[in-house]
């Protein structure tokens, strides 16, 4: 790799394991860091090794604790800044707070537009990011910014379960674009949810939109958070004769009684990556983490080179679609 020397990869506590698989990948080791907690819980940071004219990537999603975890990333920017390094990426590769995009009630925040500024404030160059909620908001950054997908690896697991004829469903109107651009590419048709939210983090679902009788239906979103949306979906499509029907989504946040509520549900099977590190006692035999390691692995690397990363994805979608043909 050029210029490997000046490349380095900082972890913080939030996912140290996907840290660790993309320093593996990359052969790049952990540049070590001192993290702790003074005892009225301010964060301490000090980056153990010069950084001074090197290109540094800090991996810390802002999962649960968001606000901690989002404090935890900006003291390690501020002790890199303060170190002269070239260039300071934050990979976040599950970004919280990223729902609050809008205001939707009169005297509510724009918390995901307040997020961003901090991070910028702080110093970074750049963003890394997968799946956010809605794409729009890289706008909320004045900085380079990447948005990855996992679209190609979850159609192409998708495809090995051999599922016969399937149908992509979207949980609610807002995620319709993403359930879209999955049905194009396993060439299959669509159908919509129609879900209300009669107050946060309680899922309403009402209609389905689209047939789905006799097919294996499977549910797209970015999170799985309480696991309302996607139990309360498998349900109405059960009813609505769905065969079978699996769950995929980029963010496992599985808070509360989500992984109770999944184990009990209609749900066959629930596909999720490892954005957010998923404590082992959550992980039940319905789950199918798939590792964003690579991917991420292969977009530090390229960013670092100065390459494009558009050509990594046709070429994805070049195989996949060879692969739906068949
Ligand atoms: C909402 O717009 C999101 O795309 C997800 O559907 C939502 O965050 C899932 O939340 P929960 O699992 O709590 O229903």
């Amino acid at each position: 790799m050029k210029d490997k020397f000046h490349l380095k990869i900082i972890s913080g506590t939030a996912n140290r394991k996907l840290a660790e698989e993309v320093s593996r990948v990359m052969k790049v080791p952990l540049t070590p860091v001192e993290i702790k907690r003074f005892s009225d819980g301010e964060i301490y940071c000090r980056v153990l090794e010069s950084v001074r004219g090197c290109d540094v990537y800090i991996i810390q999603p802002t999962s649960s604790d968001a606000s901690l975890n989002l404090m935890q990333l900006l003291v390690m920017v501020d002790a890199l800044k303060r170190s002269s390094p070239e260039r300071v990426t934050a990979v976040i590769p599950y970004f919280g707070y990223a729902r609050q995009d809008k205001k939707t009630k009169a005297r509510e925040p724009i918390t995901a537009k307040l997020v961003a500024n901090m991070i910028q404030v702080a110093g970074v160059d750049r963003v890394i990011m997968f799946d956010l909620h809605v794409a729009q908001v890289q706008g909320f950054f004045d900085i380079p910014s990447d948005n990855l997908d996992m679209i190609p690896q979850f159609a192409e697991y998708i495809l090995s379960k051999k599922l016969g004829e399937i149908v992509m469903v979207s949980p609610d109107a807002g995620g319709a674009a993403r359930a879209r651009t999955f049905a194009k590419v396993l060439n299959a048709p669509i159908a919509i949810i129609d879900k209300r939210r009669p107050e946060p983090n309680v899922a309403q679902v009402e209609n389905v939109i689209g047939d789905v009788k006799g097919r294996t239906a499977v549910i797209v979103d970015d999170i799985i958070d309480t696991a309302g949306s996607i139990t309360e979906a498998a349900k109405i499509l059960v009813e609505h004769g769905a065969k079978e029907v699996y769950a995929l989504a980029t963010h496992g946040v599985l808070s509360g009684q989500s992984v109770e509520r999944i184990a009990k549900s209609h749900l066959k099977e629930v596909i999720i990556t490892n954005t957010i590190e998923i404590p082992k006692e959550k992980l039940m035999p319905k789950f199918r983490v798939l590792s964003v390691g690579p991917l991420l692995a292969e977009d530090i690397r390229r960013t670092h080179e100065g390459l494009p990363m558009g050509v990594v994805y046709e070429e994805m979608y070049r195989k996949l679609e060879k692969k739906v043909k068949k």
